[in-house]
């Protein structure tokens, strides 16, 4: 069947007919009307590709360098929570698709596996996606944990410090299935680990982020934090240029996928203004509403150094696995090196600002 599914989309619509309703509404909805989440789509239409002609094409190159290591697609997979809601396998399955796929997975802070048996499936190290928690011993031994496993970066991420309106799981009531758990968090105790994703009724905290997190704990992160250290969530330049300043390696520019706040700018949007904020110094990345080649190329064109894929490779482990998986990338790669052949581009560098223009 997966031979008939030939772009991200149709992988959507074949997890729809798979999943039970609490996982496809839990993994496609979004926050309060959902505005943001159409508009992380519907800005990738704004913009139009001005492709140039005669260009030597005979060899294309899709490898980039990010801290240091070398990735053969500018793509990652984002950090999403409770892949066993996709597979009985949960990450340990997506690791795999990964691995097929020769692409870096953000595990994220409430996988369903531990980010240690996770990587011990890895073949090339994985990042990390942290929640500091209010128990910030608990984040700090968690952090080493994952660092002693060989966590090549870490990805804070900070646009939630409180519960998100999200009416598609409220109305079905969503909630982590009977012994389905936040796997690192295991040592908070099972009311935290297992505790609702979205509380029902009127809370506005939840027990498994802390709602305290400020710019001045990002000083004691910084110390603790060995290796790479970015900021997910981040759409203001005034923030990007504070992250920084407080010493942060990079930034991703994110909107949780239009599952935060509803009403914010799309991130291909929010992209051009963070870029110009930083400068070259810093390494930006972004997701949102990546499902094309071409969307890869735009935001590459406007600054970013490689994007992030998020439901698009959950949908790919709910219809056939790690094989989904590799294949909801492979689909993505060859888009992506269609798209730099039809523009004139062999590598990453030759994707510029001149290859766009804004539609209004
Ligand atoms: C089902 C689901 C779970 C997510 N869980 C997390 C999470 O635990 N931590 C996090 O930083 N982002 C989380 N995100 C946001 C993604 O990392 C990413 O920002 C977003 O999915 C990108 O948008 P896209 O789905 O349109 O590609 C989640 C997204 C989805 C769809």
């Amino acid at each position: 069947m997966s031979q008939r599914l030939v772009n991200l989309d149709d992988y959507e619509a074949a997890a729809r007919s798979l999943l039970d309703e609490q996982a496809f509404e839990y993994v496609a909805s979004g926050a309060g009307s959902e505005t943001t989440l159409r508009a992380n789509r519907t800005a990738f239409d704004d913009l139009e590709l001005l492709p140039r002609m005669l260009h030597d094409v005979s060899r294309i190159d899709t490898t980039v360098e990010l801290f240091g290591k070398i990735h053969s697609l500018p793509v990652l997979l984002a950090p999403t929570g409770y892949h066993r809601l996709m597979h009985p396998l949960g990450e340990l399955e997506t690791i795999l698709g990964a691995n097929m796929a020769d692409c870096t997975l953000v595990a994220a802070n409430f996988a369903t596996e531990t980010f240690v048996s996770v990587q011990a499936q890895a073949a090339r190290p994985q990042w990390f996606q942290m929640y500091v928690q209010s128990d910030r011993t608990f984040t700090r031994d968690l952090l080493q944990e994952v660092l002693s496993a060989g966590c090549e970066a870490v990805c804070v991420t900070v646009d939630q410090p409180v519960n998100a309106i999200r009416d598609r799981e409220a109305r079905i009531g969503f909630e982590l299935p009977k012994g389905m758990e936040r796997a690192n968090l295991k040592r908070l105790g099972s009311a935290v680990a297992g505790a609702a994703h979205s509380p029902q009724g009127f809370h506005i905290y939840n027990a498994v982020r802390a709602s305290d997190l400020t710019w001045k704990d990002l000083e004691w992160l910084r110390g603790e934090c060995p290796v790479p250290l970015m900021l997910k969530g981040i759409l203001h330049p005034d923030d990007a240029v504070m992250a920084q300043q407080s010493g942060c390696d990079g930034i991703i520019v994110s909107n949780h996928g239009g599952r935060a706040l509803d009403g914010v700018q799309s991130t291909i949007a929010a992209l051009p203004a963070i870029v110009e904020a930083v400068g070259p110094g810093m390494t930006v990345l972004m997701d949102g509403g990546i499902r094309r080649g071409t969307d890869v190329v735009k935001a590459l064109a406007l600054g970013a150094k490689a994007v992030l894929l998020g439901r698009p490779y959950l949908f790919g482990l709910a219809v056939d696995g790690a094989a989904g998986v590799a294949r909801v990338v492979n689909l993505l790669r060859m888009e992506c090196q269609i798209a730099m052949g039809l523009l004139g581009c062999q590598d990453l560098s030759q994707i510029q600002p001149q290859l766009l223009h804004r539609k209004r």
